[in-house]
């Protein structure tokens, strides 16, 4: 097998690894499309996080084993974000998750701000990097919002090209979208920021567990994510180039360090969940090694993973945007065409006619199908697509674990739901 080629995805290998992907709804197999809100964890996070408890639950920096092997385990698991995001260990900051990461992050950088300073949001992102940069206006920093192509769902570049200049300091836009699935040229963003001398800042929460992140080909300056939306725990984490992580100064208590990352990093952290995001890196690169056995270390371990995963979950979406095309009254928000699969990863929304999209969740709820309705905090683009004071949209998510008998399953549950 030549060294980039990699084996097609054994999802049988895949949902051996995920305990929960059993459970039962009143007699049917729970089938997880929820996994925008949240994925599912396998077995060794599991296991990372109790046997934290068992050998390793202490504070860290003491002189005695316990806290040694937290210290240890914190450091490895920086090691491990590092081969995430492609960038050096002292550059990971771990955080309750991604929203409070992004309000500290925020302040912090507005230290450095005046009143006319200029930040760029987006209509298409999550609520979490648009109101930290909005609480901002207080100082008198003036925001501007980069608007969509209603008809594909996609960041208007030339609005957004004409919106940057020498004012902006930072350009905040997510790497995917958490409502249409949109992923956005980050790199191609990234230079545009940086041509006017703005900070790109880059919310990847929702691309995480679509796509390999490299931090150093994007070159953004500060990139945030959260594990248990990539199969880990509830924590956020934080990729932020050595020389900001520096200069600016974050908030914190007078006896805690100075040194990065660990200034940045408030409080006691919920160790026992940083053992997990560990276990979950290793899970992904696990999945790539069962793929690839030529990957020499983790990093190329994870690329393997995503050269399986992209493609699966893309049959996935096939599948399923097909199978929508054939029930009446419904409309799917965003990208369509399958040429154009590689700008969009396997998060669909869609209403049905004037149903309420509670009322089909639970539908499929109780069918033992989990998707999600409302506005997911993406209220910028709900609005935009005047979907806000209708209940939203019902969002579909699929990951590698899912398999097609399941979009099967959706789409028969939703075509009896509709009454075809
Ligand atoms: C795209 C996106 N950004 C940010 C967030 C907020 O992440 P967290 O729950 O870690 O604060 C979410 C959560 O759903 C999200 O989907």
């Amino acid at each position: 097998m030549p060294e980039t080629e990699t084996r097609k995805l054994d999802v049988a290998w895949v949902r051996a690894q995920f305990p929960s992907l059993q459970l039962q709804v009143q007699g049917r197999p729970a089938a997880f499309m929820d996994g925008p809100a949240g994925t599912q964890v396998p077995r060794q996070v599991i296991q990372a996080i109790e046997n934290y408890f068992v050998s390793a639950n202490a504070n860290t920096c003491g002189a005695f084993e316990t806290s040694r092997r937290n210290d240890s385990m914190i450091a490895a698991t920086r090691i491990a974000m590092a081969d995430f995001f492609n960038c050096h260990p002292s550059e990971v900051v771990f955080g309750q998750n991604m929203t409070t990461i992004t309000f500290a992050l925020a302040r912090a950088i507005a230290r450095e701000l005046k009143a006319g300073d200029e930040i760029m949001v987006t209509t298409l992102d999550h609520d979490a990097n648009v109101a930290p940069w909005r609480a901002l206006e207080e100082k008198g920093v003036v925001i501007r919002q980069v608007d969509i192509r209603e008809e594909d769902c996609t960041l208007d570049l030339e609005d957004l090209q004409g919106r940057i200049t020498p004012k902006t300091k930072v350009v905040a836009v997510g790497y995917a979208s958490n409502i249409v699935g949109t992923i956005n040229p980050i790199a191609e963003i990234t230079k545009l920021a940086h041509a006017a001398g703005a900070l790109m800042f880059v919310d990847a929460v929702h691309y995480a567990p679509h796509g390999l992140i490299d931090v150093k080909a994007l070159d953004c300056d500060f990139l945030v994510c959260s594990p248990y939306k990539f199969f880990g725990p509830h924590m956020g984490t934080l990729y932020g180039k050595r020389a900001h992580l520096q200069r600016f100064k974050s908030y914190k208590v007078r006896p805690a360090t100075d040194a990065i990352p660990d200034c940045w990093e408030t409080g006691t952290q919920v160790q026992e969940l940083i053992a997990g995001i560990g276990a979950a890196v290793d899970y992904i690169a696990g999945l790539g090694g069962h793929c690839d056995v030529t990957a020499k270390n983790r990093r190329e371990a994870l690329h393997a993973a995503y050269r399986a995963t992209v493609p699966y979950e893309r049959t996935l979406l096939t599948r399923l945007l097909e199978g929508l095309q054939t029930i009446r009254g419904v409309k799917v928000y965003g990208i369509i065409e399958p040429r154009r699969f590689g700008e969009r990863c396997s998060t669909i929304s869609l209403r049905l006619g004037e149903h309420h999209p509670t009322q089909i969740a639970k539908f499929l709820g109780d069918r033992g199908i989990f998707t999600w309705d409302g506005n997911f905090y993406a209220l910028n683009l709900s609005e935009r697509l005047g979907v806000e004071s209708k209940g939203g949209v019902l969002r579909i998510g699929l990951v590698h674990y899912n398999t097609a008998e399941e979009v099967d399953r959706l789409l028969s549950a939703l075509q009896e739901f509709a009454g075809q």
